[in-house]
């Protein structure tokens, strides 16, 4: 069966990473335009930095919990497109073997210069020199609002031929992303949502099952492999 996956902050919420519209969340005590904007880039290189580093800390140090492991499973017994909008790398670690990060990564840098991409340092900082043109204009590989989302040629092709599109831990409110669902559900497929809650797309979806990620993906897996 082919199966495409969207996942969201919802599914590292129990490795202990924060989700974004929490009332504890990300977007609770920062301000959007300053730490995920061009322009907020822009005004303030270091704060940005300084908020990306955070988080590529707390991403390191978490660990992918049984929702990452299971989808690595589901992988081993169908044709899996693996979609997320996490930063994280606790997808990968959790053995899924290709994963489409669609808003970037916290592991890669980018030049705002000349568009090389490295390695991210755990650290870093405006001063950081482009190992490929020199240019001090190194950003965290993340694709802020108002910035277009990487591989939406792959994700739409994907979405023609899906059997099966499952949501898992998104809050349905950030478009691109927001909209697979839909799309999908008109390209034939049957779509479920697993998330904690009902999210702002759930009419998108035939099928929801509520509760936290840990519990309700490893059960959803089984039942498919
Ligand atoms: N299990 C399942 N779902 C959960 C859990 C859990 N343990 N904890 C929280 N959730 C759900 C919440 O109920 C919410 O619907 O996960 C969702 C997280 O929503 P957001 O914080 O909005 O995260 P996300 O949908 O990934 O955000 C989309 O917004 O700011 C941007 O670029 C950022 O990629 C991000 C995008």
């Amino acid at each position: 069966m082919r199966i495409t996956v969207l996942t969201g902050a919802g599914i590292s919420a129990e490795s202990g990473l924060a989700t974004f519209r929490a009332s504890d969340g990300l977007w609770e005590q920062h301000r959007i335009e300053d730490v995920a904007t061009p322009e907020g880039f822009t005004a303030d290189p270091a704060l940005v930095h300084r908020f990306y580093n955070a988080r590529r800390a707390a991403a390191a140090a978490a660990l992918p919990n049984p929702a990452h492991q299971a989808l690595a499973e589901l992988a081993r017994h169908h044709d899996l497109t693996l979609i997320t909008q996490n930063v994280d790398d606790l997808h990968e670690r959790g053995g899924s073997p290709e994963v489409i990060h669609m808003h970037g990564s916290l592991t890669a840098a980018l030049c705002a210069s000349c568009d090389a991409r490295w390695t991210a340092p755990m650290v870093m900082s405006p001063a950081d020199p482009c190992p490929t043109c020199r240019a001090q204009a190194t950003r965290p590989d993340i694709v802020w609002f108002g910035e277009i989302p990487y591989h939406m040629d792959r994700i739409w092709q994907a979405l023609e031929t899906t059997d099966l599109f499952a949501a898992i831990g998104t809050s349905g409110n950030v478009y691109p992303a927001a909209g697979l669902a839909q799309h999908a559900a008109r390209m034939g497929a049957d779509c479920i949502e697993l998330n904690l809650e009902a999210s702002a797309t759930a009419r998108d979806f035939s099928r929801h099952i509520h509760g936290p990620a840990s519990r309700t993906v490893p059960d959803w897996v089984a039942s498919l492999v």
